[in-house]
Protein backbone atom coordinates (compact mmCIF):
# COMPACT_ATOMS: atom_id res chain seq x y z
CA UNK A 1 0.00 0.00 0.00
CA UNK A 2 1.00 3.29 -0.76
CA UNK A 3 1.07 7.29 1.16
CA UNK A 4 -1.55 9.35 -1.35
CA UNK A 5 0.19 12.69 -0.74
CA UNK A 6 -2.67 16.32 -1.24
CA UNK A 7 -0.72 19.47 -1.66
CA UNK A 8 -1.46 22.51 -2.60
CA UNK A 9 0.16 24.17 -6.49
CA UNK A 10 -0.21 27.64 -5.64
CA UNK A 11 0.86 30.22 -3.11
CA UNK A 12 -1.28 28.41 -0.55
CA UNK A 13 -5.26 28.51 0.28
CA UNK A 14 -5.99 26.35 -2.75
CA UNK A 15 -8.71 24.50 -0.83
CA UNK A 16 -6.77 21.47 0.50
CA UNK A 17 -8.92 21.37 3.84
CA UNK A 18 -12.34 21.07 2.30
CA UNK A 19 -10.45 18.60 -0.69
CA UNK A 20 -8.91 16.35 1.98
CA UNK A 21 -12.48 16.29 4.07
CA UNK A 22 -14.30 15.20 0.72
CA UNK A 23 -11.40 12.65 0.43
CA UNK A 24 -11.35 11.24 3.83
CA UNK A 25 -14.28 8.06 3.40
CA UNK A 26 -11.27 6.61 0.55
CA UNK A 27 -8.51 6.76 3.80
CA UNK A 28 -8.44 4.95 7.18
CA UNK A 29 -5.32 7.39 8.35
CA UNK A 30 -5.16 11.05 7.57
CA UNK A 31 -1.78 12.70 8.39
CA UNK A 32 -0.62 16.65 7.93
CA UNK A 33 3.36 16.64 7.49
CA UNK A 34 4.64 20.00 7.45
CA UNK A 35 3.67 23.94 8.19
CA UNK A 36 1.94 24.80 11.71
CA UNK A 37 -0.66 27.24 12.92
CA UNK A 38 0.48 29.80 9.81
CA UNK A 39 -2.27 27.24 7.45
CA UNK A 40 -5.43 28.02 7.98
CA UNK A 41 -8.13 25.28 6.68
CA UNK A 42 -11.42 25.93 5.94
CA UNK A 43 -14.18 23.01 5.66
CA UNK A 44 -18.06 23.67 5.34
CA UNK A 45 -20.45 21.32 5.38
CA UNK A 46 -24.62 20.93 7.06
CA UNK A 47 -24.23 24.35 7.28
CA UNK A 48 -21.08 24.87 9.07
CA UNK A 49 -17.95 25.79 8.73
CA UNK A 50 -15.01 25.00 10.15
CA UNK A 51 -10.83 26.39 9.94
CA UNK A 52 -8.41 24.18 10.95
CA UNK A 53 -4.86 25.09 11.42
CA UNK A 54 -2.53 22.50 12.94
CA UNK A 55 -5.43 19.39 13.12
CA UNK A 56 -5.61 17.53 10.18
CA UNK A 57 -8.64 17.73 7.66
CA UNK A 58 -9.81 14.54 8.35
CA UNK A 59 -11.76 14.73 11.43
CA UNK A 60 -15.06 15.16 10.54
CA UNK A 61 -15.74 12.16 8.52
CA UNK A 62 -16.00 9.08 10.28
CA UNK A 63 -13.69 7.94 13.07
CA UNK A 64 -10.69 7.78 11.08
CA UNK A 65 -7.14 8.36 12.78
CA UNK A 66 -5.35 11.55 12.41
CA UNK A 67 -1.49 12.27 12.49
CA UNK A 68 0.45 15.52 13.07
CA UNK A 69 3.78 14.43 11.74
CA UNK A 70 7.59 14.80 12.83
CA UNK A 71 7.58 17.80 10.20
CA UNK A 72 4.89 19.87 11.58
CA UNK A 73 5.18 22.89 14.04
CA UNK A 74 2.97 23.02 17.14
CA UNK A 75 1.92 26.14 19.16
CA UNK A 76 -0.23 24.66 22.42
CA UNK A 77 -1.66 27.75 23.17
CA UNK A 78 -3.24 28.00 19.89
CA UNK A 79 -3.42 23.91 19.72
CA UNK A 80 -5.71 24.13 22.83
CA UNK A 81 -7.82 27.28 21.77
CA UNK A 82 -8.35 24.81 18.28
CA UNK A 83 -9.19 21.69 20.22
CA UNK A 84 -11.40 23.92 22.56
CA UNK A 85 -13.09 25.14 19.74
CA UNK A 86 -13.90 21.57 17.96
CA UNK A 87 -15.05 20.30 21.22
CA UNK A 88 -17.19 22.72 21.67
CA UNK A 89 -18.75 21.68 18.66
CA UNK A 90 -19.02 18.44 19.19
CA UNK A 91 -16.01 16.90 18.29
CA UNK A 92 -13.51 15.02 20.56
CA UNK A 93 -10.63 14.32 19.01
CA UNK A 94 -8.17 12.76 22.20
CA UNK A 95 -8.39 9.23 20.65
CA UNK A 96 -7.82 10.06 17.54
CA UNK A 97 -5.67 12.47 17.12
CA UNK A 98 -1.96 11.42 17.18
CA UNK A 99 0.82 14.27 17.35
CA UNK A 100 4.69 12.86 16.66
CA UNK A 101 7.14 13.21 19.45
CA UNK A 102 9.43 14.78 17.21
CA UNK A 103 7.08 17.41 15.82
CA UNK A 104 8.89 20.90 17.23
CA UNK A 105 7.52 22.80 19.46
CA UNK A 106 6.67 26.58 18.99
CA UNK A 107 7.51 29.12 21.77
CA UNK A 108 5.93 32.22 22.92
CA UNK A 109 9.60 33.65 22.10
CA UNK A 110 9.32 32.47 18.63
CA UNK A 111 6.23 34.68 18.07
CA UNK A 112 8.61 37.77 19.55
CA UNK A 113 11.24 37.11 17.27
CA UNK A 114 9.13 36.45 14.18
CA UNK A 115 7.58 40.16 15.00
CA UNK A 116 11.06 41.24 15.28
CA UNK A 117 12.30 40.25 12.40
CA UNK A 118 9.90 40.96 10.21
CA UNK A 119 9.95 44.34 11.93
CA UNK A 120 13.93 45.03 11.47
CA UNK A 121 13.00 43.97 7.54
CA UNK A 122 11.50 46.95 6.64
CA UNK A 123 10.09 47.42 3.24
CA UNK A 124 11.41 43.54 2.24
CA UNK A 125 9.40 42.27 5.06
CA UNK A 126 7.89 38.80 3.74
CA UNK A 127 4.76 38.94 5.39
CA UNK A 128 4.50 36.59 7.58
CA UNK A 129 1.69 35.25 9.53
CA UNK A 130 3.41 35.87 12.79
CA UNK A 131 2.96 32.40 14.12
CA UNK A 132 6.88 32.15 15.14
CA UNK A 133 7.36 29.40 12.03
CA UNK A 134 10.56 30.63 10.49
CA UNK A 135 12.64 31.26 14.11
CA UNK A 136 11.39 27.71 14.72
CA UNK A 137 12.28 26.16 12.42
CA UNK A 138 15.31 28.12 12.21
CA UNK A 139 15.65 26.73 15.77
CA UNK A 140 15.26 23.23 13.78
CA UNK A 141 17.93 23.06 11.79
CA UNK A 142 19.92 24.83 13.79
CA UNK A 143 19.61 22.22 16.08
CA UNK A 144 17.98 24.07 19.01
CA UNK A 145 14.44 23.35 19.09
CA UNK A 146 12.56 21.71 21.24
CA UNK A 147 10.35 18.62 20.30
CA UNK A 148 6.62 17.66 21.37
CA UNK A 149 9.27 14.66 23.00
CA UNK A 150 11.15 16.39 25.51
CA UNK A 151 7.93 17.26 27.30
CA UNK A 152 8.24 14.22 28.99
CA UNK A 153 11.44 15.01 30.51
CA UNK A 154 13.02 17.75 32.24
CA UNK A 155 10.88 20.20 29.86
CA UNK A 156 11.38 23.03 32.12
CA UNK A 157 15.37 23.56 32.29
CA UNK A 158 15.11 23.04 28.33
CA UNK A 159 12.31 25.64 27.97
CA UNK A 160 14.50 28.00 30.29
CA UNK A 161 17.61 27.77 28.12
CA UNK A 162 15.88 28.15 25.13
CA UNK A 163 13.63 30.87 26.07
CA UNK A 164 17.47 32.63 27.43
CA UNK A 165 18.87 32.65 24.14
CA UNK A 166 15.88 34.04 22.33
CA UNK A 167 15.93 37.12 24.85
CA UNK A 168 19.37 37.80 24.18
CA UNK A 169 18.61 38.15 20.74
CA UNK A 170 15.52 40.44 21.17
CA UNK A 171 17.63 42.36 23.53
CA UNK A 172 19.79 43.00 20.65
CA UNK A 173 16.87 44.23 18.73
CA UNK A 174 15.49 46.20 21.61
CA UNK A 175 12.36 44.43 20.62
CA UNK A 176 9.53 45.03 23.32
CA UNK A 177 9.02 41.58 25.19
CA UNK A 178 6.34 43.28 27.64
CA UNK A 179 3.66 40.35 26.09
CA UNK A 180 5.77 37.73 27.06
CA UNK A 181 3.94 36.82 30.52
CA UNK A 182 0.70 36.58 28.94
CA UNK A 183 1.89 34.48 26.48
CA UNK A 184 3.90 32.03 28.08
CA UNK A 185 0.71 31.55 30.22
CA UNK A 186 -1.63 31.38 27.83
CA UNK A 187 1.51 28.30 25.97
CA UNK A 188 1.69 26.66 29.58
CA UNK A 189 -2.31 26.06 29.65
CA UNK A 190 -2.23 25.10 26.11
CA UNK A 191 0.93 22.57 27.12
CA UNK A 192 -1.26 20.81 29.28
CA UNK A 193 -3.92 20.54 26.96
CA UNK A 194 -1.53 18.84 24.35
CA UNK A 195 -0.76 16.45 27.18
CA UNK A 196 -3.99 14.87 26.92
CA UNK A 197 -3.26 13.61 23.38
CA UNK A 198 -1.18 10.70 22.82
CA UNK A 199 2.50 11.29 21.21
CA UNK A 200 4.04 8.46 18.93
CA UNK A 201 6.75 7.45 17.17
CA UNK A 202 4.74 8.58 14.01
CA UNK A 203 7.58 7.25 11.36
CA UNK A 204 6.87 4.23 12.88
CA UNK A 205 3.46 4.15 13.03
CA UNK A 206 2.69 5.26 9.53
CA UNK A 207 5.44 2.80 7.89
CA UNK A 208 3.51 -0.13 10.02
CA UNK A 209 -0.01 1.11 8.61
CA UNK A 210 1.95 1.03 4.93
CA UNK A 211 2.96 -2.73 5.92
CA UNK A 212 -0.62 -3.51 7.25
CA UNK A 213 -2.04 -2.30 3.78
CA UNK A 214 -4.13 1.28 5.54
CA UNK A 215 -4.87 3.22 3.04
CA UNK A 216 -3.37 6.52 4.53
CA UNK A 217 -3.24 10.45 2.99
CA UNK A 218 -0.59 12.97 3.83
CA UNK A 219 -2.19 16.53 3.88
CA UNK A 220 0.45 19.36 3.22
CA UNK A 221 0.01 22.97 4.31
CA UNK A 222 0.84 26.36 2.08
CA UNK A 223 1.86 25.47 -1.52
CA UNK A 224 4.43 24.87 -3.83
CA UNK A 225 5.10 28.20 -4.63
CA UNK A 226 5.80 28.93 -0.87
CA UNK A 227 8.38 26.03 -0.54
CA UNK A 228 11.65 26.72 1.37
CA UNK A 229 13.60 25.24 -1.66
CA UNK A 230 11.35 25.66 -4.91
CA UNK A 231 9.66 28.80 -4.18
CA UNK A 232 9.69 32.18 -4.57
CA UNK A 233 12.59 33.12 -2.00
CA UNK A 234 12.79 34.52 0.14
CA UNK A 235 9.15 35.29 0.35
CA UNK A 236 8.29 31.56 1.44
CA UNK A 237 7.71 29.70 4.46
CA UNK A 238 10.14 27.91 6.45
CA UNK A 239 9.13 24.56 5.48
CA UNK A 240 9.19 21.98 2.17
CA UNK A 241 5.63 22.05 1.37
CA UNK A 242 6.14 19.66 -1.71
CA UNK A 243 5.86 15.93 -2.43
CA UNK A 244 8.97 15.26 -0.83
CA UNK A 245 8.49 16.96 2.14
CA UNK A 246 5.61 14.56 2.95
CA UNK A 247 8.87 11.71 2.78
CA UNK A 248 10.46 13.92 5.36
CA UNK A 249 7.77 15.49 7.43
CA UNK A 250 6.45 11.49 8.39
CA UNK A 251 9.36 9.24 7.54
CA UNK A 252 8.67 7.00 4.70
CA UNK A 253 10.43 6.45 2.22
CA UNK A 254 9.75 7.90 -1.63
CA UNK A 255 8.72 4.75 -3.23
CA UNK A 256 6.27 4.21 -0.94
CA UNK A 257 4.34 7.55 -2.27
CA UNK A 258 1.44 7.02 -4.45
CA UNK A 259 -0.94 9.05 -5.84
CA UNK A 260 0.44 13.27 -5.45
CA UNK A 261 -3.41 15.10 -5.95
CA UNK A 262 -2.05 18.77 -6.26
CA UNK A 263 -4.72 21.36 -5.80
CA UNK A 264 -4.82 24.61 -7.98
CA UNK A 265 -7.71 27.39 -8.01
CA UNK A 266 -9.02 28.26 -11.30
CA UNK A 267 -7.30 31.35 -11.10
CA UNK A 268 -4.84 32.70 -8.40
CA UNK A 269 -3.84 34.09 -4.61
CA UNK A 270 -1.45 35.05 -2.66
CA UNK A 271 -1.35 36.57 0.82
CA UNK A 272 1.81 38.63 1.95
CA UNK A 273 5.21 40.04 0.05
CA UNK A 274 6.48 38.18 -2.68
CA UNK A 275 6.62 37.93 -6.94
CA UNK A 276 2.79 37.02 -8.08
CA UNK A 277 3.21 37.77 -12.17
CA UNK A 278 -0.52 37.25 -12.98
CA UNK A 279 -1.38 40.34 -10.20
CA UNK A 280 -4.71 42.29 -10.98
CA UNK A 281 -4.44 45.60 -9.65
CA UNK A 282 -7.78 46.42 -11.24
CA UNK A 283 -11.43 45.70 -10.41
CA UNK A 284 -11.42 42.58 -12.02
CA UNK A 285 -8.97 41.63 -9.47
CA UNK A 286 -11.13 43.07 -6.44
CA UNK A 287 -14.24 41.48 -7.81
CA UNK A 288 -12.07 37.91 -7.62
CA UNK A 289 -11.38 38.77 -4.01
CA UNK A 290 -15.09 39.71 -3.44
CA UNK A 291 -16.56 37.13 -5.23
CA UNK A 292 -13.69 34.28 -4.18
CA UNK A 293 -14.11 35.97 -0.33
CA UNK A 294 -10.16 36.07 -0.57
CA UNK A 295 -9.53 37.06 2.83
CA UNK A 296 -7.03 35.00 4.71
CA UNK A 297 -8.40 32.73 7.40
CA UNK A 298 -5.39 32.89 9.74
CA UNK A 299 -4.41 36.83 9.51
CA UNK A 300 -8.36 38.26 8.00
CA UNK A 301 -5.64 40.25 5.18
CA UNK A 302 -6.85 40.86 1.74
CA UNK A 303 -5.38 37.98 -0.15
CA UNK A 304 -4.19 39.61 -3.57
CA UNK A 305 -5.80 38.07 -7.31
CA UNK A 306 -4.86 37.53 -10.52
CA UNK A 307 -5.34 35.18 -12.84
CA UNK A 308 -4.04 31.56 -13.46
CA UNK A 309 -0.58 30.91 -13.72
CA UNK A 310 0.66 28.08 -15.80
CA UNK A 311 4.23 28.55 -15.83
CA UNK A 312 4.23 28.41 -11.65
CA UNK A 313 1.84 25.45 -11.82
CA UNK A 314 3.75 23.65 -14.76
CA UNK A 315 6.84 24.18 -12.12
CA UNK A 316 4.93 23.00 -9.23
CA UNK A 317 3.73 19.49 -10.96
CA UNK A 318 6.83 18.84 -12.38
CA UNK A 319 8.65 19.69 -8.87
CA UNK A 320 5.67 17.74 -7.01
CA UNK A 321 5.27 14.82 -9.79
CA UNK A 322 1.48 15.80 -9.62
CA UNK A 323 -0.20 12.53 -10.68
CA UNK A 324 -3.57 13.89 -10.44
CA UNK A 325 -5.22 17.55 -10.46
CA UNK A 326 -8.04 18.95 -8.80
CA UNK A 327 -9.04 22.37 -9.46
CA UNK A 328 -10.97 24.61 -6.92
CA UNK A 329 -12.89 27.66 -7.23
CA UNK A 330 -14.01 27.98 -10.78
CA UNK A 331 -17.54 28.53 -10.03
CA UNK A 332 -15.92 32.51 -8.70
CA UNK A 333 -15.34 32.58 -12.71
CA UNK A 334 -19.16 32.33 -13.47
CA UNK A 335 -20.18 35.73 -14.21
CA UNK A 336 -16.46 36.57 -15.88
CA UNK A 337 -17.24 37.52 -19.53
CA UNK A 338 -13.38 36.76 -20.41
CA UNK A 339 -11.36 34.89 -18.61
CA UNK A 340 -7.20 34.79 -19.17
CA UNK A 341 -5.13 32.37 -19.01
CA UNK A 342 -1.22 33.26 -18.67
CA UNK A 343 0.46 30.64 -20.77
CA UNK A 344 4.50 32.27 -21.04
CA UNK A 345 6.26 35.05 -19.34
CA UNK A 346 7.74 37.51 -21.10
CA UNK A 347 11.08 39.01 -20.17
CA UNK A 348 13.34 41.66 -22.17
CA UNK A 349 11.27 40.90 -25.30
CA UNK A 350 11.83 37.01 -25.56
CA UNK A 351 8.96 34.44 -24.12
CA UNK A 352 9.65 32.14 -21.82
CA UNK A 353 7.72 28.91 -20.23
CA UNK A 354 9.92 27.62 -17.43
CA UNK A 355 9.91 29.52 -14.29
CA UNK A 356 13.09 31.33 -13.54
CA UNK A 357 15.30 31.78 -10.67
CA UNK A 358 13.56 35.53 -10.10
CA UNK A 359 10.69 36.95 -10.90
CA UNK A 360 11.50 41.05 -11.20
CA UNK A 361 9.35 43.79 -12.42
CA UNK A 362 10.25 43.24 -15.87
CA UNK A 363 8.50 39.98 -16.15
CA UNK A 364 5.66 40.15 -17.89
CA UNK A 365 2.82 37.51 -18.70
CA UNK A 366 1.88 36.70 -21.58
CA UNK A 367 -1.86 35.88 -21.79
CA UNK A 368 -4.31 33.51 -23.75
CA UNK A 369 -8.13 34.73 -23.39
CA UNK A 370 -11.87 32.41 -23.33
CA UNK A 371 -14.65 33.06 -23.23
CA UNK A 372 -16.27 32.96 -19.59
CA UNK A 373 -18.98 30.33 -19.29
CA UNK A 374 -21.74 33.06 -17.62
CA UNK A 375 -23.84 30.01 -15.91
CA UNK A 376 -24.28 29.76 -12.23
CA UNK A 377 -22.14 26.43 -12.05
CA UNK A 378 -22.31 25.95 -7.97
CA UNK A 379 -25.42 23.56 -7.68
CA UNK A 380 -24.07 20.91 -10.42
CA UNK A 381 -23.97 17.53 -9.57
CA UNK A 382 -22.51 15.97 -12.98
CA UNK A 383 -20.08 16.80 -15.48
CA UNK A 384 -22.60 16.48 -18.28
CA UNK A 385 -24.44 19.80 -17.19
CA UNK A 386 -20.72 21.90 -17.35
CA UNK A 387 -21.33 24.75 -20.23
CA UNK A 388 -19.06 23.62 -22.84
CA UNK A 389 -16.92 26.94 -22.62
CA UNK A 390 -16.67 25.61 -19.01
CA UNK A 391 -15.39 22.15 -20.52
CA UNK A 392 -13.61 24.25 -23.55
CA UNK A 393 -11.80 25.77 -20.25
CA UNK A 394 -11.04 22.58 -18.33
CA UNK A 395 -9.38 20.47 -21.80
CA UNK A 396 -7.09 23.83 -22.14
CA UNK A 397 -5.40 23.54 -19.01
CA UNK A 398 -5.64 19.68 -19.16
CA UNK A 399 -3.38 19.95 -22.69
CA UNK A 400 -1.23 22.56 -20.94
CA UNK A 401 -0.70 20.55 -18.03
CA UNK A 402 -0.63 17.46 -19.29
CA UNK A 403 -2.38 16.28 -16.40
CA UNK A 404 -5.98 14.88 -15.76
CA UNK A 405 -8.30 17.34 -13.78
CA UNK A 406 -9.74 14.39 -11.77
CA UNK A 407 -12.08 16.66 -9.19
CA UNK A 408 -13.79 19.85 -9.59
CA UNK A 409 -14.90 22.14 -6.78
CA UNK A 410 -18.04 24.30 -7.54
CA UNK A 411 -18.57 25.87 -4.49
CA UNK A 412 -17.06 25.44 -0.60
CA UNK A 413 -19.46 23.29 0.80
CA UNK A 414 -18.56 19.62 0.47
CA UNK A 415 -21.23 18.57 -1.63
CA UNK A 416 -20.25 21.15 -4.14
CA UNK A 417 -17.82 18.73 -5.59
CA UNK A 418 -17.34 17.04 -9.09
CA UNK A 419 -15.49 13.82 -9.05
CA UNK A 420 -14.40 13.32 -12.87
CA UNK A 421 -14.36 9.82 -14.79
P1 LIG B 1 -6.62 25.82 2.18
O1 LIG B 1 -5.72 26.60 3.08
O2 LIG B 1 -5.94 25.32 0.96
O3 LIG B 1 -7.34 24.73 2.91
O4 LIG B 1 -7.72 26.86 1.67
P2 LIG B 1 -8.49 27.95 2.57
O5 LIG B 1 -9.50 27.25 3.37
O6 LIG B 1 -7.54 28.83 3.26
O7 LIG B 1 -9.13 28.84 1.43
C1 LIG B 1 -10.03 28.33 0.51
C2 LIG B 1 -11.36 29.08 0.69
O8 LIG B 1 -12.18 28.83 -0.42
C3 LIG B 1 -12.14 28.63 1.91
O9 LIG B 1 -12.90 29.70 2.38
C4 LIG B 1 -13.05 27.53 1.33
O10 LIG B 1 -14.26 27.38 2.07
C5 LIG B 1 -13.34 28.09 -0.01
N1 LIG B 1 -13.53 27.10 -1.10
C6 LIG B 1 -12.95 25.89 -1.28
N2 LIG B 1 -13.32 25.36 -2.46
C7 LIG B 1 -14.14 26.26 -3.03
C8 LIG B 1 -14.84 26.31 -4.28
O11 LIG B 1 -14.76 25.43 -5.12
N3 LIG B 1 -15.60 27.43 -4.53
C9 LIG B 1 -15.70 28.46 -3.63
N4 LIG B 1 -16.45 29.50 -3.96
N5 LIG B 1 -15.05 28.44 -2.46
C10 LIG B 1 -14.28 27.37 -2.18
P1 LIG C 1 -2.58 27.39 3.97
O1 LIG C 1 -2.15 26.03 4.48
C1 LIG C 1 -1.39 31.24 2.30
C2 LIG C 1 2.45 32.86 3.65
C3 LIG C 1 2.41 34.11 4.50
C4 LIG C 1 3.73 34.74 4.11
C5 LIG C 1 4.65 33.53 3.96
C6 LIG C 1 5.49 33.21 5.18
O2 LIG C 1 -3.80 27.91 4.59
O3 LIG C 1 -2.62 27.36 2.47
P2 LIG C 1 4.95 32.18 7.57
O4 LIG C 1 4.00 32.64 8.64
O5 LIG C 1 4.72 30.81 7.06
O6 LIG C 1 6.38 32.39 7.95
O7 LIG C 1 4.67 33.20 6.34
O8 LIG C 1 3.81 32.43 3.68
N1 LIG C 1 1.63 31.74 4.17
C7 LIG C 1 0.46 31.36 3.63
N2 LIG C 1 -0.25 31.88 2.61
N3 LIG C 1 -1.82 30.12 2.91
C8 LIG C 1 -1.10 29.56 3.91
O9 LIG C 1 -1.41 28.36 4.44
C9 LIG C 1 0.08 30.20 4.34
N4 LIG C 1 1.00 29.96 5.29
C10 LIG C 1 1.94 30.89 5.16
O10 LIG C 1 1.32 34.92 4.16
O11 LIG C 1 3.62 35.34 2.85
MG1 LIG D 1 -5.62 28.48 3.95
Amino acid sequence: MKVDVLLGLQWGDEGKGKIVDVLTPEYEIIARFQGGPNAGHTLEFEGKKYVLRSVPSGIFQGAKINVIGNGVVIDPALFKSEIESLESSGHQLTKRLLISKKAHLILPTHRLLDACFEESKGDSKIGTTGKGIGPTYTDKVGRNGLRVGDVLHNFEEKYNAAKTKHLKTLAQYGFDTSALPQLEKEWFEGLAKLREFTFIDSEHYINKAIKEGKKILAEGAQGTMLDIDFGSYPFVTSSNTITAGSSIGLGIAPQAIGEVYGIFKAYCTRVGSGPFPTELFDETGDELRKLGFEFGSVTGRPRRCGWIDLVALRYAIMIDGVTQLIMTKSDVLDTFDTIKVCVAYEIEGQQIADFPFEIGDDVKSVFVEMAGWKTDMTKMQKESEFPKAFSDYVAFLEKELNVPIRVISLGPDREQTIIRK
